[in-house]
């Protein structure tokens, strides 16, 4: 099998083991309300956004990072369902009207456009609470370590929140109609936060859950930190230059909500140089694992593949 011929093998079982996760659509039957289904709009909304597609690059980069260290047991799919969940809601909050304003997304109408406003917000809210409700799992599982699967949570929740993703999200959104005066530092901020963080997070539970050491977790966090910005260079650089088919969401969003971009700043060609710099600087540093014993050459495909992605 070529490399793309593997990674489509590879996301269809990532697609089962997120299914296997997705909360059914009906009420709480705990809460004795099968009949009422009073939850049933919410989940459905949830459901609706994780299933409409995706590239799913961060399970995938969580399950190639653990079989990298070694790692072999079930015990990280909860976790792969939990970011894959947590990256949606990021994505149906991000497309509100309040927010980016964006009307399509994975290919179809955004979440907010099918289920309304409110239900958006509560969809996102849930598939946030969920992708906990969900990772706790592990905890169930035969085999799974309680030390490190504390620890990966403890990443998880942090690369999510406030000094994470949602940190990123403000501070790009307080960023826009600055012009000029987003500095270079301002937008390696936000990119680094709402963006790389994630990744950051895939990756680091990959390594954590497979038993990597502290050097081992903290040289993934750095070439985590050079794929995720380079990928959001990538998103913002597509933003100018694809189309709404291709991509599966808007083009000329960014300057749609004024906002300052790799692009912007530094023009399509720098732009374009930095984000592949990085990125086989990322991938030297993981090719550097290998005089430990450590090697996967799918995930080094699947890196140098982002370089020139087109959605
Ligand atoms: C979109 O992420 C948001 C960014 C961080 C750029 P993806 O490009 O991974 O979106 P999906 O999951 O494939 O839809
Ligand atoms: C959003 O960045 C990153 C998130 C945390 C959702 P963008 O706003 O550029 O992402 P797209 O282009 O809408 O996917
Ligand atoms: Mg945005
Ligand atoms: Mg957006
Ligand atoms: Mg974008």
């Amino acid at each position: 099998m070529n490399f793309e011929q593997e990674l489509e093998h590879r996301v269809t079982e990532i697609e089962a083991v997120l299914k296997s996760y997705l909360p059914a659509e009906e009420g709480n039957p705990q809460a004795g309300c099968t009949e009422t289904d009073w939850a049933k709009t919410v989940i459905t909304a949830m459901n609706y956004s994780v299933n409409v597609g995706g590239k799913r690059l961060r399970p995938l980069l969580m399950l190639e990072t653990y079989r990298l260290f070694g790692g072999v047991s079930d015990v990280i799919k909860p976790f792969m369902a939990a970011i894959e969940m947590i990256h949606t809601y990021s994505l149906v909050h991000d497309d509100l009207p309040a927010m980016d304003n964006d009307e399509y997304r994975r290919g179809k109408k955004t979440t907010w456009v099918v289920y309304g406003e409110t239900m958006a917000i509560l969809a996102g809210d849930g598939l946030l609470n969920y992708a906990f409700e969900t990772a706790l799992k592990v905890f169930e599982m035969p085999g799974s370590d309680a030390a490190k699967s504390a620890k990966a949570l403890s990443i998880l929740a942090k690369k999510a929140g406030i000094y994470g993703m949602i940190g990123g999200q403000t501070a790009d959104i307080e960023a826009e109609n600055l012009g000029d005066n987003v500095t270079l530092e301002h937008l390696l901020y936000i990119h680094e936060h709402k963006t790389a963080a994630l990744i950051q997070a895939a990756m680091m539970i990959g390594a954590v859950l497979a038993g990597a050491n502290d050097a081992q977790i903290s040289l993934v966090e750095k070439a985590a930190y050079e794929i995720g910005v380079a990928f959001q260079i990538q998103d913002d650089i597509l933003d100018v230059t694809s189309n709404l088919e291709t991509l599966g969401k808007p083009v000329g969003s960014d300057a749609k909500n004024q906002k300052t971009t790799y692009v912007t700043i530094k023009g399509i060609d720098a732009a374009t140089q930095e984000q592949r710099a990085m990125s086989d600087h990322a991938i030297e540093q993981l090719q550097s694992l290998e005089k430990e014993g450590f090697q996967n050459d799918f995930l080094t495909e699947l890196v140098r593949s982002l370089i020139t992605r087109v959605k």
